[in-house]
This record gives C-alpha cells, sequence and structure tokens, in this order.
C-alpha cells in the first residue's frame, strides 16, 4: 500500500509522526477516535497564502465552518487572520475567542432576524446578503438599532467550478447569491437604504476546487461588474472572492496557492480595492488526521471489512460525497501483507465506511489506523448518531500537545433532556 506524508505528518522508524511528537503515543494518552491536528501546518498554509497576494491589499478570512474549534480558530487569528463565520453560533465563538469584529465577515443564504442584529449589534466588518428580501431586513433591522450595516452583496456568476454537485455554489441553478442583474438593480438602490452602506461584492463559487480557470472566469464577471458600479459612481471598497481552493486527498492534481495568485494578480491589481478570501480547506485539510482503532476483521462471503471505533458519524465526508482519505497505520509493522478490504464503522447503516476495497496492510484488533486529510469539514459535521460520543480535539505543536476539546461524556448526551414525561 501506499503511504500519504503530508506536511508534518511523515514515518520514522516506521512510526507515524505528527510534528514531533508519535501518533501511537497519543493514543495510548488519549484513546481514540481523536482528530489529531498539526498546529505549524496550519500557520505555514497561512503564511504562505498570505505571502502570494502580497502585491495586492488583501485580507484573508478563516472560513470556520471548517473547523469551528476554539483554539483553531485563534490558531490563525493570532497570526492576523480575520473570520468568515456562517451562523449565530460561529459568530459567538469568534467573538469568545477574542476577534475584533472589524475582522469578521458573516454569511449566510438563510440568516436569521436574530442573526443579522447580533451582526449589526456587534459592528461586523460586513454581512453579504443574497437576496433583496434579505437586504431589506437588514435595512430596516439597522433602522431599529439606529446603526449602518454594511453589507456586501453576494453575486453568483453562473460558473461552473467542476467540483462535487453538493458543493458547488456558483451555478446558475444553485440557491446561493443572486445574479448579476439583480446585483446591478440592488446597488443602485442604495440611496433608498438609509440604513445600509453597500462596501462590497461577494462570490464563492464552490469548495475543493482543483482547477483556476473557474475562479479567473468568476473574477473577470464581477470585476466588469465593480467597473460598470464605478461609472454609475458606486465605488465599492472590496472584492470578496470567497474560498474554494482544493487539497489533495488522492492524487489529484491541485493548484499551487502562487499558481492561483500569478492567475488572479494582473485582474485584481485593477480593481483598486481590497481584496477578500475566504479559504477554509486550503489551510486545514491535510493538516489534520482522524485517528481510530482496529476492532474487528471479518469476512462476509469472500470480503474483507476492517471494523473500526470510529464512523460516520464523527467523519461524515466519505458516506456523503463519496471522499476519498488515505488510511494507514500509526504503526508499521513488518511481513503484514497488503489486503483489500472495506473500512467500516460500527453505526448500523451500509452508508457508513470510510473506504471501500481499499488495499491497506493487514491490520489487527487494538492497531491504530490515521484516516488523512480530515482536518477540514471533519469534526464540524460530526453528529451523536446512534448516540455516540464525539470524538476528543488534539492539537500538537513540536514535541507537545494539547487536548482542544475533550471527548464527549455520557452527560453530554443527556444534559439537554433534564426530565423523563
Ligand atoms: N466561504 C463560504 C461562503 C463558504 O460557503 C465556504 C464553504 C467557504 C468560504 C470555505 O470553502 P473552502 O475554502 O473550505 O472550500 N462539507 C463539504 C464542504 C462544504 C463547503 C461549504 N462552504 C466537504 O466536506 O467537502
Amino acid at each position: 500500500m501506499e503511504y500519504f506524508e503530508p506536511d508534518y505528518f511523515h514515518y520514522k522508524n516506521n512510526q507515524l509522526y505528527c510534528e514531533e511528537l508519535p501518533v501511537q503515543e497519543i493514543a495510548e494518552d488519549i484513546g481514540s477516535p481523536a482528530y489529531i491536528y498539526s498546529k505549524n501546518y496550519f500557520i505555514d498554509r497561512y503564511k504562505e497564502f498570505d505571502e502570494a497576494f502580497k502585491e495586492i491589499k488583501h485580507t484573508i478570512f478563516y472560513a470556520c465552518k471548517s473547523n469551528f474549534n476554539l483554539s483553531v480558530i485563534k490558531t490563525f487569528t493570532d497570526i492576523g487572520s480575520g473570520v468568515d463565520v456562517n451562523s449565530e453560533g460561529e459568530l459567538l465563538r469568534a467573538l469568545k475567542v477574542g476577534v475584533d469584529p472589524q475582522k469578521i465577515i458573516m454569511s449566510g443564504v438563510g440568516k436569521t432576524s436574530e442573526e443579522i442584529k447580533l451582526a449589526i449589534e456587534k459592528d461586523l466588518l460586513m454581512i453579504k446578503a443574497e437576496s433583496e428580501e434579505e437586504i431589506f431586513l437588514i435595512n430596516e433591522i439597522a433602522a431599529s438599532l439606529n446603526k449602518t450595516a454594511r453589507v456586501a452583496i453576494r453575486v453568483n456568476p453562473d460558473v461552473d467550478a467542476q467540483t462535487h454537485p453538493y458543493i458547488s455554489t456558483g451555478l446558475a441553478e444553485n440557491k446561493f447569491g443572486v445574479d448579476t442583474e439583480t446585483a446591478l438593480k440592488l446597488f443602485r438602490k442604495q440611496k433608498d437604504l438609509k440604513n445600509i452602506k453597500f462596501t462590497g461584492i461577494d462570490m464563492h463559487i464552490g469548495s475543493q476546487i482543483i482547477k483556476v480557470e473557474p475562479f479567473v472566469e468568476a473574477a473577470k464577471k464581477l470585476s466588469e461588474l465593480i467597473l460598470q458600479l464605478k461609472s454609475d459612481g458606486i465605488f465599492l471598497e472590496h472584492l470578496d472572492m470567497g474560498g474554494g481552493v482544493g487539497s489533495t486527498y488522492n492524487n489529484e492534481k491541485t493548484f499551487a496557492v502562487k499558481d492561483f495568485a500569478n492567475a488572479l494578480l494582473p485582474l485584481l491589481k485593477k480593481l483598486e480595492c481590497d481584496v477578500f478570501f475566504e479559504p477554509g480547506r486550503y489551510l486545514i485539510a491535510n493538516g489534520g488526521i482522524l485517528l481510530t482503532k482496529v476492532l474487528y476483521n471479518k469476512k462476509n462471503h469472500d470480503k474483507n471489512f476492517i471494523v473500526v471505533d470510529s464512523a460516520m458519524n464523527d467523519l461524515l465526508r466519505p458516506s456523503i460525497y463519496s471522499a476519498y482519505h488515505h488510511i494507514q497505520p500509526v504503526v508499521l509493522k513488518n511481513n503484514r501483507k497488503d489486503i483489500v478490504a472495506d473500512i467500516v464503522g460500527p453505526v448500523c447503516e451500509s452508508g457508513d465506511f470510510f473506504a471501500k476495497k481499499r488495499e491497506i496492510a493487514q491490520s489487527n484488533h487494538g492497531e491504530y489506523l490515521a484516516i488523512m486529510s480530515a482536518g477540514a469539514y471533519g469534526m464540524p459535521m460530526a453528529s451523536n448518531y446512534n448516540s455516540r460520543r464525539r470524538p476528543a480535539e488534539v492539537l500538537v505543536d513540536g514535541k507537545n500537545y494539547k487536548i482542544i476539546r475533550s471527548r464527549e461524556t455520557f452527560d453530554h448526551l443527556f444534559f439537554d433532556e433534564p426530565e423523563l414525561i
């Protein structure tokens, strides 16, 4: 079998390390399942992104939906990142970390009045509006608070991001944003909207995008709109390019962030406005693993199964997107044959799998496996299905690690059901 060794995860003397710590040591201390993240992977990726766009005025807003653990958010904001939030809960998380509201932006196709109110009360840098009705509601709520809300309009550029249909968001058929005609019409209403200041234009065309062309095509459409608005006397402060930069999970040929910048810079330089980016996955996916333990090996008819102690409730991506994640032993053993097996969890569904027909070294009861590339959209999509407790999260920094979220206790499962009927 092949082993995947993204930066900060590597084998030394047959042991998988996260930074300078053998994963087996963490496993023996805290058990499984657990998410293990490399802090320095996160930091390096952020710096690389930031550096790639140094020629223009830009701000990175870490899309914390990809991993909203407080310590992960703090890792990014400590080195200068802003935060993109998609709900009241994510906003409260960013505020709890102590992020300056002027470094927080809010997304969401279906914000409630409460969410809009909180965003305005806290003076967020901007709210991204996705419909005419929402813009009127923001104006109304801002008026009732005697404030002016800073608003960007999310445009749906009708561009094919060439990604999984569930995470493609910039096509005409998708629910997100408004078309360019509507955006123009709405921007032109500025003078009637006394409690809104339109500050920008926003897009997010999808996630796990592995070609630069869709970004360039969408950016072209948005810059034409910006120029058109300029000629109307409407000057925007920023263009928000959204997130979506893909990561390598298997053998996809992704683009380097430098190439992304080189493709976009000629266009962005002309706009003379601050450019925002909202990366999530790119900064963290390959900086995390899900640690799991082999429970059983079994054979059904002629098929091999390895049953592990984590399940679709811990990492949903393989079940819902048929997403590929490398799975490899935490400790490599000599003389183990490779087998072909489905790697599955204990949940009562056949959709509960991490890999199908996967070549993997024979692994025995009690041995640990690493499910790779699990830093993004792992823990935030975890649930309590089958009344399973959600896993612990660990952040490794050099030779040390910290538990940044403890494994749920059984009390967690009962605390909001205090009384029996
Ligand atoms: N900005 C907005 C408005 C978004 O909706 C998203 C992701 C991002 C930024 C960050 O996108 P990224 O850079 O991480 O691609 N659960 C799926 C991914 C859903 C993405 C949703 N929106 C998965 O596991 O693949």
